[in-house]
């Protein structure tokens, strides 16, 4: 029977991530799969979460289950550093899931149950597991324009007209900060005036926040967002902890909700808790414990973890601020031209450089530099003593 089983498109990053592991050249560079990695081309765990693991592992008493909404003091953290203040608290609510994946699938659950034959926007490009996943629930899926290919940019005008054609009900998923594949951002001004827009169109935004302290700052990533939310009376928001806490295997997620009226409170958790049990029962807890510990007031001997947290975190983001400057010097000099300028107003660890397929099969072929067929590197895969070599390739095959 189970050679019925239809065949499955494979997935292009993880296809990629084999020819790199097969290709022997030694000054190969992998700019393709999305993980952060420090200069040495290694993603350490965090030092915070370290400490918070071995903390851990002395206190907890117990590997019973928890609840279905998972670590409650940790869906508390999340969300006091996604929306501090922005919102009464009594309006928020949320649960654990297993990575931001799994918070995205989840609150896609809880709006499909609303049987109202939303539709989702979607940016193009998106990351391609949003067009996926809705399909994969039978979703319907449509896309609003999102990036100007001229100028590697936010093309703000077109995405506004394309999203002049939303219905009330629509649904459209935005991403929080740092824009994967792109790296091109919404502006705070954007942001003021999607909410507008929203407001007037009873349109729920659902945010992928996969990325936050990323971009510019911990808060600085979220201001968009929390001047959304505290404008409108309903928003859904997706969070990962795989990056910003470099805890990718252990698949930390918070599926938030915003909710008009604090009365809808129980009946919203109770749909979060059901969709929860139905599809894996209860979450992960070992990663979001260790979140909730590093976001904790707990203190170490030396620093407190959330400040060790954010410090680390702050190296993260300034190697790749850093680097884009590098990059974009670089790439300045190599092909003469300003071209690509872009890459140091980008945010996050991707930049879609705007080469053909041909140009990007040709720099893995001639140079042994791999990145995803749409040309989006993750910059962080970059160490400054291979940024010359890399323009001077790019140069070569453009
Ligand atoms: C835009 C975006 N959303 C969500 C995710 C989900 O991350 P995870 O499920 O690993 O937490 C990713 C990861 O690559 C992403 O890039």
């Amino acid at each position: 029977m189970l050679d019925k089983l239809k065949e499955q498109p494979g997935d292009k990053i993880i296809a990629l991530m084999a020819l790199f592991a097969a290709d022997r050249r030694k000054e190969k560079i992998d700019l393709g799969v999305g993980v952060y990695k420090n200069d040495q081309g290694k993603t350490p765990i965090m030092k915070a979460v370290s400490e918070a693991m071995s903390i851990l592992n002395v206190k907890q008493e117990s590997k019973s289950y928890v609840g279905l909404l998972g670590n409650m003091s940790f869906i508390d953290q999340m969300i006091r550093l996604v929306l501090k203040d922005s919102v009464p608290r009594d309006r928020i609510l949320g649960g654990q899931a297993p990575g931001g994946t799994g918070a995205l699938h989840q609150l896609l659950l809880l709006i499909r149950s609303l049987d109202t034959d939303s539709r989702v926007w979607i940016s193009s490009p998106s990351w391609p597991n949003h067009a996926a996943i809705l399909n994969h629930l039978g979703m319907n899926c449509l896309q609003y324009s999102y990036f100007d290919e001229e100028t590697c940019e936010v093309d703000f005008d077109s995405m506004m007209n394309d999203l002049g054609y939303v219905k009330p009900g629509d649904v459209v998923l935005l991403h929080g900060c740092c824009h994967n594949p792109t790296g091109a951002n919404l502006s705070k001004e954007n942001w003021i005036e999607l909410t507008n827009f929203f407001s007037q169109r009873d349109v729920l935004p659902l945010v992928d926040l996969a990325y936050q302290g990323f971009g510019d700052g911990i808060e600085e990533d979220v201001a968009g967002l929390q001047h959304m939310a505290s404008n409108l009376p309903e928003i859904c928001i997706a969070v990962s902890g795989s990056k910003n806490f470099g805890l990718y295997r252990e698949r930390v997620g918070a599926a938030i909700v915003v909710i008009s009226d604090k009365r809808q409170h129980k009946r919203t958790e109770d749909n979060l808790k059901s969709f929860n049990r139905l599809t894996f029962s209860f979450p992960p807890d070992y990663g979001a414990s260790v979140v909730n510990l590093v976001l904790s007031d707990y203190d170490s001997d030396k620093i407190p973890l959330a400040d060790l947290w954010k410090k680390e975190l702050m190296e993260m983001r300034s190697r790749m601020l850093k680097l884009r400057v590098s990059l974009s010097d670089s790439l300045r000099r190599s092909t003469n031209s300003n071209r690509f300028d872009f890459v140091a107003k980008h945010r996050g660890m991707f930049s879609l450089l705007g080469l053909s397929p041909n140009e990007v099969l040709r720099l893995r072929e001639e140079h042994g530099i791999y990145m995803v067929g749409d040309s989006r590197i993750n910059l962080a895969g970059l160490n400054h003593n291979q940024l010359d070599n890399f323009s001077r390739a790019v140069a070569t095959v453009i």
